[in-house]
């Protein structure tokens, strides 16, 4: 029996042991045939990612590179739980998913769907194929054993960098050919949807240099630039034969480059989609939206801020380009999150920083109608990205981030509709701002932070640290759900004109159960007086309002 046969009959013995036990059950409930594909919805200018034909917010976690083994496993799931995350992102290796050349080993990739579905929690799968970090070290052994088949890229100085040339022919149609496997499969073994969307590569560009020096790339970047970019820029028509330099002047190497990257991935996410039309997305090593600099000062080829224009005219296949976002400061965070939330662009935050600065950013994300936030590193194996080192990734580390989604868990369906609606806002403190104002038609609310529970609320100082969050999502003209952390939220008659002023009529808490806001207690007296007032406690708010 040759490898391949044999692995076949291990995942029918699997599937058979499966479904004679009582976790099968539930896997069987969940699946359904007729249940739709998840898809990227847009309406009236808002995206939402429906999951099982609504919108699905993704509460989710990125584990760190080397996690997605079946051996670590162990040290992923309790990080998952404790964080009350409902999204899992987890890599494919190309070098394990095609150890030979044709051929696919898919026991990995079962592993991690039978598991998820143990664990309840959907997959966002990372395909790690020809670029991952701007290198291509995930390419399997038989392709770096060959490197005429996937050469890397020359530098201005005739050298090689470690980053794979996009107009390597054979290694684009190995990765299209493995991808297409990856899709296929996924169709066939995942009829309930575990997986509800890809990343093509990771963070793919090229660190340290522009682009591709090498005589076949010279070429191309002294030829017409094609067309249909051209169309897609709304550049005039005296451009048609013009080269890069002359139509992109200082840009031209740079858009370039991301022209050359983003069509070898639109045709690897285009061979998979035929198979298997799930959502794709491509996620960007940033540069920093304040005070960008030029490449190679940072990742030159991606989907940087500066040229998704492009990435959207090459790769129609995939549905968004997403930030990874590494910047702990208030300010070009939510220049980012600002940046890729376009009428063209649904927002998700594929990855961010683990340490807790970073947990209140999930409220700017929703505020920005984010499908989902993922911060990365999220397991026990004792790694961690942070200056901070390994030993911080505990529970107490989690912390922050297991808060929000502890509070978002219950009503997560409640508030991806509410925000596909566009009848949400949120936000998050930022150092020096302790105050923040919302509008919503009659009513203003006013965020504030750094204020006790008792007591007036002028001149609010700020958090000691900006760790303050909320949101506020209008139910009906004078009826809000609310909710948040470390700030106080209150009401104002938004015509001040009028005379009149704020009356709580009725302050509900209670928690959510199968979608359904469950009675706890009425707010009133000091829980209402000043306010109402989030500490750390995860609440959640029904409030009706008047005006006297
Ligand atoms: C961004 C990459 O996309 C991740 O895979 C990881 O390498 C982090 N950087 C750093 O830990």
């Amino acid at each position: 029996m040759n490898n391949c046969s044999l692995r076949n009959v291990l995942r029918i013995a699997f599937c058979l042991v499966t479904l004679m036990t009582g976790g099968a059950a539930r896997v069987l409930h969940a699946q359904s045939k007729d249940q739709p594909l998840p898809k990227i919805v847009q309406k009236d200018g808002r995206y939402g990612l429906f999951v099982e034909g609504a919108p699905y917010l993704m509460l989710g976690a990125q584990v760190n590179n080397s996690s997605a083994w079946p051996a670590m496993l162990p040290k992923v799931w309790p990080a998952i739980e404790y964080l009350h995350a409902n999204t899992v992102e987890m890599p494919v290796y190309w070098e394990q998913f095609e150890p030979e050349k044709g051929q696919f080993d898919y026991t990995v990739l079962d592993t991690l769907l039978a598991q998820a579905r143990e664990h309840h929690v959907h997959l966002v799968l990372l395909w790690f194929g020809t670029w991952k970090n701007g290198s291509s070290h995930y390419m399997p052994l038989w392709l770096k054993r060959t490197p005429e088949l996937a050469p890397r890229m020359r530098g201005a100085n005739g050298r090689a960098v470690d980053s794979p040339s996009p107009y390597a022919a054979a290694a684009l149609k190995a990765d299209a050919a493995a991808f297409t496997a990856l899709m296929g499969h996924l169709k066939t073994a995942d009829g309930q949807h575990t997986v509800l969307m890809v990343q093509v590569e990771n963070e793919p560009g090229t660190w340290g240099n522009v682009r591709d020096y090498s005589p076949a790339a010279q070429k191309l970047f002294e030829a017409p630039v094609p067309a249909e970019l051209l169309t897609a820029l709304h550049k005039q028509a005296g451009t048609a034969s013009a080269n890069w330099q002359q139509v992109f002047g200082d840009d031209a190497e740079e858009f370039f480059h991301a022209w050359s990257v983003a069509r070898y991935i639109e045709q690897v996410a285009a061979a998979g989609k035929a198979v298997y039309p799930l959502p794709l997305y491509v996620n960007a090593a940033l540069r920093n939206p304040l005070n960008p600099g030029r490449p190679p000062s940072y990742e030159s080829g991606g989907p940087t801020d500066n040229v998704i224009a492009i990435w959207k005219a090459a790769a129609p296949s995939i549905d968004l380009l997403a930030p990874d976002i590494y910047m702990s400061e208030s300010a070009p965070y939510l220049k980012v999150l600002e940046l890729y939330h376009r009428p063209d662009n649904a927002l998700f935050v594929p990855e961010t920083g683990n340490s807790p600065a970073y947990s209140r950013y999930f409220f700017a994300a929703l505020g920005h109608q984010a499908i989902g936030f993922s911060p990365f590193g999220m397991d026990y194996t004792g790694y961690s990205n942070t200056p901070l080192g390994a030993t911080r990734i505990a529970e107490e580390g989690l912390e922050p981030f297991a808060l929000n989604y502890k509070l978002i868990g219950p009503m997560d369906r409640e508030i991806a509709r509410l925000n596909f609606e566009g009848k949400l806002q949120a936000v998050v403190e930022e150092k020096g701002k302790p105050l923040e104002s919302l509008e919503f038609g009659p009513w203003k609310v006013l965020v504030s932070y750094g204020l006790g529970q008792f007591g007036p609320g002028e001149n609010p100082p700020g958090n000691p640290e900006p760790t303050g969050r909320a949101l506020v999502a209008q139910l009906g003209v004078d009826e809000f759900l609310v909710a948040g952390f470390f700030c106080r939220v209150d009401f104002h008659v938004a015509d001040t004109a009028s005379g009149k002023q704020r009356q709580f009529l009725r302050v509900e808490e209670g928690t959510y159960e199968d979608g359904k806001f469950k009675f706890v207690r009425i707010w009133n007296g000091d829980q209402t007086d000043w306010g109402l007032n989030f500490t750390s406690a995860p609440q959640v708010l029904r409030v009706s309002l008047g005006t006297y």
